[in-house]
Order: structure tokens, then sequence, then C-alpha cells
């Protein structure tokens, strides 16, 4: 548990501009006048919904925008910032739905500057990024047409980023970064957060096989950088009606997705981490929660499939990610109490998806898994 002085310093690093500042910076720094300002949720950045008007000589319009502010121990390091929005700007490029940044006045995709959220002066990082449109994940039903999507879309970002190229690029391996899945047994020191009832028992389960069985055999899985956040927050979607041929020309709701966001978590991983995260969150939210991974495990497998060693660490990493987002919410939560509800927004019903996930086991949960990825291939699975 953190002292007084740890905590006060810790709350620091999680920005607070009133909407006025925010507004300043947006006018000086990126040369926009702000008709509308509205808070959105974060976790530890902090971010505004924005209306600009955009007018010039020959037109008049208005344009929605995200203006995003770093969280402090993120702005100090402005090459890692730097190297997650050039990630974005090439997936952009390559055709995948993510927000573009907008120049400030001398071209720059990011300024730092510094503000006094009422704790003195502090610097953050601040970027304007184009507003995607769609609705969350999060908010609609997604059937598993939809995760099969999603899976396919997050290997095909995996790899896509095999080929980016950038001098920051190196501050992308971030050791000691507590959201990565190599470092699942850094939450050791956290678990007593959980109290008894809290899965506490599991999590050290779960952390006691990441030690015997994944950290060791890392070398054995295929590198790459990873997304590493493709949550229910993180994906946009836009809903179409599609006329369906084998329900008599019947219009159906079907849907695509319209964005990627929050490029946050970005950092060297490897390919079948991205598919547990993505997997641990669709748990959280769907209907059908022990199913899901076997319509992300075949989309992802359409585009990058697994190696036998990457297979069998699935199961296990998919725990991984649900042990971290529970300890490190009840971690944030300390800092941030007010934050709670936001924070705790995946963490909550990852208690129960947990517990199930564990108590079926590995074997049954990689038949189930394992079958629904064959059946799209048409193979039998037995
Ligand atoms: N470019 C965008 N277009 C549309 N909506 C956005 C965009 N950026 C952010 N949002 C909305 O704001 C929410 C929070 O943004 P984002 O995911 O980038 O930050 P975050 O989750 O607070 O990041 P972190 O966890 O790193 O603090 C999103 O879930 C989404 O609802
Ligand atoms: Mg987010």
């Amino acid at each position: 548990v953190m002292s007084t002085e740890e905590k006060q310093k810790n709350v620091r690093t999680k920005p607070a501009l009133s909407c006025t500042q925010a507004i300043e910076i947006i006018d000086r720094v990126f040369g926009r006048t702000v008709l509308k300002i509205l808070p959105l949720p974060s976790y530890d950045d902090q971010n505004f919904y924005i209306i600009v008007s955009d007018s010039n000589q020959f037109r008049d319009c208005v344009t929605e925008y995200v203006f995003k502010i770093a969280r402090s121990s993120d702005s100090e390091n402005a090459d890692l910032i730097e190297a997650q929005t050039r990630v974005m700007m090439f997936l952009k490029e390559r055709g995948f739905p993510c927000a573009m940044p907008v120049l400030t006045r001398d071209g720059k995709i990011m300024s730092l500057e510094t503000v006094d959220c009422g704790l003195g002066n502090n610097e953050y990082l601040v970027r304007l990024l184009t507003y995607l449109p769609g609705i969350l994940v999060a908010k609609i039903s997604a059937g598993p047409e939809v995760w099969y999507e999603i899976g396919r879309m997050a290997a095909q970002i995996d790899k896509a980023i095999q080929e980016f190229q950038h001098p920051t690029i190196k501050s992308l391996h971030r050791g000691d970064f507590i959201w990565n899945l190599s470092n699942t047994h850094f939450l050791e020191k956290y678990t007593c957060l959980l109290g008894q009832d809290g899965n506490r028992q599991i999590v050290e389960e779960v952390i006691q096989q990441f030690k015997e069985k994944i950290l060791p055999n890392l070398s054995k899985f295929r590198p790459c950088v990873n997304h590493g956040d493709l949550n229910e927050q993180n994906i946009l979607v836009e809903s179409f009606k599609a006329s369906n041929e084998a329900a008599g020309k019947e219009l159906v709701q079907e849907y695509q997705i319209s964005g990627v966001l929050d490029f946050g978590n970005v950092s060297y991983g490897y390919y079948v981490f991205e598919l547990a995260i993505t997997i641990m969150y669709a748990m959280t939210v769907c209907q059908e929660p022990i199913n899901i991974g076997g319509h992300i495990l075949a989309g992802f497998e359409s585009v990058v499939p697994l190696t036998p060693e990457e297979r069998d660490a699935v199961f296990l990493l998919v725990s991984c990610r649900f042990c971290q987002s529970l300890v490190i919410a009840e971690h944030t939560v300390l800092l941030y109490p007010e934050n709670r509800e936001y924070l705790m927004i995946t963490a909550h019903p990852g208690r129960k998806q947990l517990c199930n996930l564990w108590k079926m086991g590995k074997e049954a949960i990689e038949k189930i898994w394992f079958g629904i990825a064959a059946s799209y291939k048409g193979i039998n699975p037995n």
C-alpha cells in the first residue's frame, strides 16, 4: 500500500486540465477555435471531445476532434508518444480505420505544454486527433461474426506493423510496462489489493503458472509490435443493413469496423499476446463468453496461423490478461477513487469470467476454442 506522498506523486500523473485551459491550447497551438468541448472518460490520459470551426474562405464547416493529453509519466517520454502516433499514422496509410493527428501551427504532430492543473506547473504532451465515426463495440451486442472480424484485424495490424520503421521505434521496447503480458509476474506485489473474495487465489495460481510455463519460454513465440489494448472501448463499428441471401433477401443488421483507437499500449510483444488480449476483453462483454475465443482465434488465424507453442499458450495468456485487468484496476482505483466506475468497467465482469475459465480448465476450453476455429476451415476437430 502506498504512502500519502507516493499517492500524491501518482495522482499528479493524471492530467486534469480545465475546459478553459484546453480551449486556450487548441487555439494557440493548433489554430482551431473550439465551439463545443466535452470531457471523455479515461484511464490515465485525459481526453476531450471537441467541435471546432474549420471554416476558411472556401467553405464553412465544423469538425469533431479528440484532444488528448498524455499522462505525465508518458509526457516525459516524447519518443514513446511519437512512436505510438507514427504507428497510428502508418496503419491509417495502410487502410486501417485509425485517427490522424492534426498538425500544430509549426507542423508537428504533438506539443509539450506547461500547465498548472492545481498542483503547480507540469509538462504534458498534447495531440489533436481526428474523430472517428461509429459506436463502441461495448455498446452493441456483437455476434460471433463481429468478433471474427476483430480477430482478423488484430492479426492484420500486427502483421502490418512489422514493416513500420521510424527512428523512435526502439522506445516501443518498454521493458517495465505493467500492461505487457511478458510482465504478468509484476502483479505479484499487488495481489494483496484483491482481498480473499476477489479471485485472489486464482490470480496467484495464474501468476505461478505464468512464471513456470510462459516466462521461460517467451523466445518460442514470434515477436512483433502489438497494439496491446484491443478492448471493447477501443474499437468502433458502424452498422449497415445488408441483404442476406440465406434469410431470403431479408435485410439483416451487419457491422463493419470503423475505428481502432487508443495507441497508448503499443509495445513490443508477440502475435499470440494480441490474440489473448482481444479474447479476454471480448469475454467480458459478449453473450457467449466461453465460445467467443474460438471465433476470434479463427479470425486471427485466417491471417496469422499460430505455431503449436503459441496455441498451447493462449489459454494461460488470456487468464494472465484477466489478472492484469483486475489487479491494475484495483491499483488505479487507489490513485483515483473518483474514477472507480470507469476503471471497473472491464475489471468487474472479468472476475466472473476468469473464475469460469479457470474452473473449466485448459483442456476443456481448448477443446471448445480449437473446435470452433477448426469449423471455420471445414475441418473436423476430432
Ligand atoms: N479518435 C476518436 N474517435 C472517436 N472516439 C474517440 C476517439 N478517441 C477517443 N474516443 C473516445 O474516447 C474514449 C477514450 O479514448 P482512448 O481510448 O483514446 O483513451 P483512454 O482509454 O483513456 O486511454 P488510456 O487508457 O491510455 O488512458 C474512447 O473509448 C472513445 O469512446
Ligand atoms: Mg481506451
